[in-house]
């Protein structure tokens, strides 16, 4: 049988970049508290000309070159993404348009964080049916639009960006198996009520509703045991252990999950990619944005087997192994 397999990523991040001691000009905070809380240094904001279909654009044209192949080639685009530039058309719809993808199908997939391990999944079963597709699969977000930036409790942990890969077939190669997850009973822990990114006042003139809520400790909790079953799953159904991992790729969303995570897993920090230091958290970019710095700094091997994991509102979380 024919799995999914990478053939070329990119990544798109916007050029503003936000410190620490920005953010002390602007919500009662420290450097100290937010690095030793979150692990995060310095996100990327957005710019008027980097609108969400625009980053993910960009991140398609590194990766169509990384690929070989041009847009006109592409059979299907699928852009995972919780902050879309409109909510109609798709943001899919508009990176068609910009990348000259004629004959490609098109469409956005919501799953928060979790999007661009559910992208991997859908893509992986389109080409079980037709091993020949070739498919752009985005993970691209522009939450700055939607924080608060008032909240010292959200604003400090989101940023802005965009990753891509193109995918085909391999009978060789790809996605061994996935391990994907959803629990909407804790929707309130999570949650952004209001649509649109380009113009988030239109539906909701007092904004109440546009920017994202969360109850941080609780989803510290979820996220630390569901990541972890959804890992100690997937290992345990391919009989593989971390030993035979290369390269371990989680949803960069804050280093106290990530080390409570490893901790619990088994895995040894240097087998762990992580640039949440850098980003913050990107929800449904991190995963391809951090995929991408990786195959760029040559960190992935042919054969490697790669291990992803996320876990966003919804709430959604998964794992899934790859060989690359
Ligand atoms: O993809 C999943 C997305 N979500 C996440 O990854 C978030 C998961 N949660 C977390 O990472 C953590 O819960 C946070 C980093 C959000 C918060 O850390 P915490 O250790 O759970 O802090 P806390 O919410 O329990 O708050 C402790 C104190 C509070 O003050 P009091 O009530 O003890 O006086 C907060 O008001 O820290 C205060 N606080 C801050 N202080 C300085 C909250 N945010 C800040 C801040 N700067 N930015």
């Amino acid at each position: 049988m024919h799995r999914a397999v990478v053939l070329g990523t990119g990544s798109c991040l916007p050029e503003r970049v936000l410190t620490n001691n920005d953010l002390e000009q602007m919500v009662k905070t420290s450097d100290e508290w937010i690095t030793s809380r979150t692990g995060i240094r310095t996100r990327r904001i957005a710019g008027s000309d980097e609108q969400n279909y625009q980053l993910a654009s960009r991140a398609a044209v590194m990766a169509l070159e990384s690929a070989g192949i041009s847009g006109a080639e592409l059979d299907l685009i699928i852009v995972a993404t919780m902050t879309p530039h409109m909510i109609m058309p798709s943001c899919a719809c508009f990176v068609q348009a910009e990348i000259g993808a004629e004959k490609a199908f098109a469409f956005d997939l919501n799953a928060a964080c979790s999007g661009y391990l559910y992208g991997f999944d859908l893509a992986d079963k389109y080409i079980a049916s037709r091993p020949e597709m070739k498919i752009l699969l985005i993970g691209s977000e522009t939450l700055s639009a939607r924080v608060n930036w008032e909240d010292r409790n959200t604003c400090i942990l989101f940023g802005d960006g965009a990753g891509a890969c193109v995918i085909g077939g391999s009978d060789e190669r790809g996605i061994l198996d996935s391990n994907l997850f959803s629990d909407g009973k804790l929707w309130k822990l999570l949650y952004m009520d209001s649509p649109a990114s380009r113009n988030p006042d239109l539906l909701d003139p007092d904004r109440k509703g546009c920017f994202i809520q969360m109850s941080g400790r609780d989803v510290f909790k979820y996220a630390v045991r569901a990541m972890e079953d959804a890992v100690s799953g997937l290992l345990d159904r391919q009989q593989v252990s971390m030993d035979d991992v290369s390269l371990f790729i989680p949803h960069q969303a804050n280093i106290r999950i990530l080390g409570k995570l490893m901790e619990r897993v088994g895995v040894a920090q240097e087998k762990v990619f992580i640039n949440v230091d850098k980003y913050g958290n990107t929800s449904a970019a991190s995963i391809p944005i951090a995929l991408d710095e990786a195959n760029r700094q040559g960190r992935l091997q042919k054969g490697d087997l790669i291990l992803f994991c996320s876990f966003g509102g919804g709430f959604t979380w998964g794992s899934m192994l790859m060989h690359w």
